[in-house]
């Protein structure tokens, strides 16, 4: 079945009103495929650079390895039911076989995205023709410019490459979107953005946020706890006015949030229709997590594990919450929102406020 897609479709498929229960069934519907550990940039905080990866390369190297065309393709076959497949890793755009991959996974009916820091595509025979496989194309920026972005990055250049690559790709009639970290110091910086990719004849179709989980080299103080909601929330409406959809990827919690700006504030959809398959076909819960405990998709069909994972009834049914949050009245809008933010796994969201706070808030006293 041919799919449409939009990233319009996409943003209304991460607001649906879902229950946020463990008793239906649920179906996996996106998948965030990371294809490969690999990647010539050095973000500090990136989980692929985790000791937990690391480890794992260490114990086992094959698990480091990129895998061939034929493996990951197998991989594709055993996604029944998913609709969207979106390409990540490390860097999927250097992956040798990325265009052979998306063409097989666009013959099996699926839409399919990349996430990509290079976009450099190595078996790309016409980069314009070629890319136009995809159904959405995503680049993150850290900054709205070049110096702190390559900063970060850790690879001068980086951001003129993505400018170009962006380019290209807008031009070849792709729908674009650009991936942003809500961290501290950044939260004015994502209006300017969009605008200079604007003047650079890029059309940006959607701005996807994301926040930091404590993986990789992430910590707490640098980039969670300090972020200023209300300029965030500001630049978001702003981002709005301009026309530019905004996809809350990991929301807020409704807790941390005034009133006028609960728009932004939510549930993750994690383990309900989104999930996470690495490039042996583990399945795991968020793609910010390497540890994919869920089962192999190659060995158990991928829709009967994702109803049938213990560590998911657990999730669903709220069990990594502690009683503040299981007595809350937005507990169901919003799950405990991020659960990765704090150092450690599954807790409450990092920003939600002290008690005396949520007391006030919700009981009036
Ligand atoms: C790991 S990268 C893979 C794709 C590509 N290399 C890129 O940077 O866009 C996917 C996304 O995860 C984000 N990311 C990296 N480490 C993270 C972390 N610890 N918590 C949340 N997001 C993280 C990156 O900034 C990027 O937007
Ligand atoms: S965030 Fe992306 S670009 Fe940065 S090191 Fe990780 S995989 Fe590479
Ligand atoms: S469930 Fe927890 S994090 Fe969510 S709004 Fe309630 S208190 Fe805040
Ligand atoms: S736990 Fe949910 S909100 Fe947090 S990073 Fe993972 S997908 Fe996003």
């Amino acid at each position: 079945m041919t799919q449409t897609h939009s990233i319009a479709d996409k943003a209304a498929s991460y607001s649906l009103d879902r229950k946020h229960n463990a008793e239906q069934n649920h179906t996996i519907e996106t998948v965030t495929f990371h294809i490969t550990w690999e990647c010539s940039h050095n973000c500090s905080f990136c989980y692929c650079k985790s000791s937990e990866l690391s480890d794992k390369i260490a114990q086992d190297s094959s698990y480091g390895k990129a895998p061939t065309f034929e493996q990951l393709a197998e991989i594709i076959d055993a996604m029944r039911d998913v609709q969207t497949i979106l390409f990540v890793g490390g860097d999927p755009g250097a992956y040798p076989n990325i265009i052979r991959l998306a063409k097989h996974a666009k013959k099996a009916g699926k839409t399919i995205g990349i996430l990509s820091n290079t976009l450099t595509l190595p078996d790309a025979k016409d980069f314009d023709k070629d890319i136009k496989v995809f159904d959405f194309v995503s680049v993150t920026f850290h900054a709205d410019n070049a110096k702190e972005h390559d900063a970060i990055c850790g690879k001068k250049g980086a951001f003129a490459n993505s400018v170009k690559k962006l380019k290209q790709v807008s031009d070849a009639g792709i729908d674009v979107s650009v991936t942003y970290n809500i961290r501290p110091g950044v939260e004015s910086k994502l209006v300017p953005l969009l605008e200079y990719l604007q003047k650079a004849g890029i059309d940006v179709k959607a701005a996807e946020i994301q926040r930091i989980s404590q993986k990789g080299g992430a910590t707490c103080g640098r980039t969670n706890d300090n972020v200023d909601l209300d300029k965030t929330c500001e630049e978001f409406k702003a981002v709005e006015n301009m026309g530019v959809e905004l996809i809350m990827c990991d929301k807020f919690p409704p807790c941390a949030l005034p009133e006028e700006h609960q728009q932004y504030a939510g549930a993750c959809d994690f383990g309900y229709t989104n999930g996470t398959v690495d490039m042996h076909g583990n399945l795991g819960r968020c793609g910010c997590e390497t540890d994919y405990l869920l089962g192999n998709i190659l060995e158990k069909d991928i829709q009967e594990l994702w109803n049938s994972a213990p560590q998911l009834a657990d999730w669903r049914n709220k069990k990594h919450l502690d009683k503040v949050c299981r007595r809350c009245p937005d507990l169901n809008d919003c799950g405990g929102a991020c659960c990765l933010t704090r150092p450690g796994e599954y807790s409450p969201d990092i920003l939600r406020p002290g008690l005396g706070t949520l007391r006030r808030r919700y009981f009036g006293r």
